[in-house]
This record gives C-alpha cells, structure tokens and sequence, in this order.
C-alpha cells in the first residue's frame, strides 16, 4: 500500500517540480492558507496599495515605485527613494511576483505579508512609522467597515494591511503569453523569428540552466558579475543606504562596505558575494532597465551581457558565440514570446 501511495505522489509530484531545462505553461496562483484570497480582501489591499498616506511625508505609494504601465515597476535605473535619500536598487516588476519564492534582488523576505512591511518602515523609500500608520488608517470610517467586512471586525492592525496588500499583489498575473500557447501545443503561437529565439533560448544560449519554469526563474541566487555603475558607487546617499541596510543585517564590516554584496548580505556565505536572485523574464519587455541595479537600459544590452559569458571574474557563464542575427532572434523571443495577458487594473478611489 505504501509503495502504491508513493508511486501516486510520485506521478503527481514530477510533472509540477520544475527541473533545469523545462518552461512550463500557465499554473494557478499559490495562495497561502493564512491569508485567502477574497473579492473584498483584494479590493482593499488595491486602496492601501495605491493610499499615500502609507508614506511618512504622504507624497508616495506602492504603485510610484511599482507603476502599473510600467510593468509594475518604473524606467529607473535604481528606484525613487525617501527625500533626501537615495535607493540603492532597481524595483523589480511585481508581474507573477506570487510565483516568487524569494522576495527582493537578495531574497531576504519570503512572503508577500512580511515584504510589504518594509517599505513602508523604510527610512529611504517610505518612512512611515507604523503605530502612526496603523491609528491614521483607523480615522477613516471607509477603512474601518472594509476592514470590518474583509477580516470580521475593523481593527486595523499592520499585519492585516500587510495581508489586504499581498491578496491584491497575487492578482497581478501574466498568463496567455505565446510561449504558453506554444507549450500547449499551438506550433504556430511564436513567430518565425521568435522560434528561433525560443530555440537559442532553451538550446545554445543555455538560458533555460536558469531560466525555467513557469515563471521563467530558478528559485536561486547567482553571482554573474553583473557591473557597478560608477555614478552609483561615488554616491553617499547610496553609500549610507547600502550601510543602513547592511548595519540591520549585522554585518560587521558596514562602515566600510564599498558595494552591494548581494545575496551575502544575507548568509555570509562566501560563495553568495554579490550573488543576486534569478527574476522571472514574463514581461520582461516593459520592465526596463535591467539587473538589480538596472545598469544595462535595454536587453539588446543584456544579450551582449550573456553573451560576453557574463561578467568580469565570474565563473558561473562561458561566452556564448552567437552572432548578431542569434541575438537578435533571441531578443524577439524574449519581447515577444513572453508578453501575455496582463490583470486589466482600473484605479480604486481612495477614502
Ligand atoms: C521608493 C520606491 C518604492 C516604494 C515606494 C515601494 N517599493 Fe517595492 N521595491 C522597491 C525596490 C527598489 C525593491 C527592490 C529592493 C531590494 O531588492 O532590496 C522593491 C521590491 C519589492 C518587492 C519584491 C519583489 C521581488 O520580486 O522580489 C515587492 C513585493 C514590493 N517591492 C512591494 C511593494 C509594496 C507592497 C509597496 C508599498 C507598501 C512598495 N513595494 C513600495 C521600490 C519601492
Ligand atoms: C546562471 C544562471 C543564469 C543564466 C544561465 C542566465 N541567467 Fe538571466 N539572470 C540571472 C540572474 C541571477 C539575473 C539577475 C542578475 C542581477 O540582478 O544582477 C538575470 C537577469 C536576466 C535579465 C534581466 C531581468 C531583469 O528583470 O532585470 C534578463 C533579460 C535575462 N537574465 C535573460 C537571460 C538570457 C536571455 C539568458 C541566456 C542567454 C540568461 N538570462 C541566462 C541568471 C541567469
């Protein structure tokens, strides 16, 4: 009996693990069993997404830094930032960010609940203090009966605007791409050119060591090299925020820390210097620029980049010898193949 039950587990568990090498079509949205997903819930955590009072000084929300027609991110190198300060890293597209095991370029958060708290606590991106926050959203009757319908009773606490938040960030979804239909089955779904691409993609441009799965990423973090920008590195308002960052995580050499460790920040594992987290590719087209310090502005650049092998001292990727019309290919694919359907968004009124 044991054996047969594992044979079943088996059968069912092979096909939904991703392994190196495999896309895979549409899956459905995991949801955490804590915080389920409601109409209501969904349409809260839109508001408080896009409610400014979230920020200290009440200029920014979510979405400044997560712009819908910008892919849910912004065309920024590195990210807006609080005044007077400046970011330090550029704002990831939160297109199938539900599908993301780790959250951040390093991953030091893994749930969309605990994420959503950190910008707001933020000294260079929101700066909100949260007891203000938490008495701020209470003051306003709309908030107090959304929250009332959403969770019982209308107590407003952080944890619950973190979870209204995170229910509206697991419906923003890309499916129905061409790469989809194509692994459906549909044979003409990708372009001519774009097949091509596919094929250098999964084939000779070994992306898919990476890059697979549904959402186009591994799960895991990777030191390519990826360069400095040097305006970035002469910057003390950068400086500062990457010392912020790194006194929190207990580093002890943040006084000196002279660039973004990456993944180490982290682990303090040798091997995670500078390492930074796989992102998913889905609509990769409207998420310029690029790297978790946007340093190439286009993926004609990025292209070069892999090609190249990846950068100086790495030795994660070898160079890849396609020529111009490979790159090119592989570029259509990559605008292409993997633009789907995006979650329509109409803006919420604001109370
Ligand atoms: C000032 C700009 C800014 C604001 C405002 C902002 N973010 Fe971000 N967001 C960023 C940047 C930059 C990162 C990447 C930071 C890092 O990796 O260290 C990020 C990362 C994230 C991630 C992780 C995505 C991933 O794939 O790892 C999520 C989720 C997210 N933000 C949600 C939010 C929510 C929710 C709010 C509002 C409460 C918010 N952000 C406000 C700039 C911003
Ligand atoms: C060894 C793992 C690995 C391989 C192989 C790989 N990538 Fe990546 N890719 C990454 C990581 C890690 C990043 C993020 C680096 C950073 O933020 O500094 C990345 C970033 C990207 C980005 C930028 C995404 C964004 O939102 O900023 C694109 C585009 C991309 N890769 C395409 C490709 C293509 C095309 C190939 C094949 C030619 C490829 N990758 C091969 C790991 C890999």
């Amino acid at each position: 009996m044991k054996k047969i039950i594992w044979m079943l587990l088996g059968m069912f568990c092979l096909p939904v693990i991703g392994f190196a090498g495999h896309l895979e079509p549409f899956r459905d949205v995991p949801v955490p069993e804590q915080n389920p997903q409601t109409p209501a819930k969904v349409e809260l955590g839109k508001k408080l997404f896009f409610d400014r009072r979230l920020s200290g000084d009440g200029t920014t929300n979510c979405g400044t830094c997560h712009v819908p027609e910008q892919g849910y991110s912004d065309e920024l190198e590195i990210s807006l930032h609080y005044p007077t300060t400046r970011n330090w890293r550029n704002s990831p597209t939160l297109i199938n960010v539900a599908f993301q095991k780790y959250l951040f370029h390093d991953g030091r958060a893994s749930t969309l609940e605990d994420q959503a708290l950190f910008p707001m606590m933020s000294a260079f991106e929101m700066n909100q203090n949260l007891d203000y926050l938490e008495e701020e959203i209470r003051s306003v009757p709309e908030y107090v009966a959304e929250f009332k319908e959403v969770f019982g009773d209308g107590d407003v606490t952080r944890e619950r605007i973190a979870m209204a938040i995170a229910a509206f960030e697991r419906t923003l979804i890309s499916r129905d791409a061409p790469l989809d239909r194509f692994l459906a089955g549909e044979t003409q779904a990708l372009s001519p050119q774009a097949l091509k691409g596919y094929e250098i993609f999964t084939g000779r441009g070994k992306c898919t060591e990476c890059h697979y799965g549904f959402n186009l990423a591994d799960d895991r973090f990777h030191a390519l090299q990826v360069r400095e920008n040097p305006e970035h590195l002469a910057d003390p308002r950068i400086a500062a925020t990457r010392r912020f960052v790194a006194k929190v995580y207990h580093f002890e050499e943040y006084r000196t820390l002279a660039e973004d460790p990456g993944r180490y920040l982290i682990t303090k594992d040798q091997k995670d210097w500078k390492a930074f987290r796989t992102p998913t590719l889905r609509e990769i087209a409207s998420t310029a620029p690029y790297m978790h310090n946007g340093v190439y502005a286009t993926l004609d650049e990025v292209i070069d980049f892999f090609n190249a092998g990846g950068g100086e001292g790495n030795t994660v990727l070898k160079p890849l010898q396609l020529t111009g019309a490979e790159k090119e290919q592989l570029r259509i694919f990559l605008e292409e193949g993997l633009a789907g359907e995006v979650t329509t968004l109409t803006y919420p009124k604001i109370p």
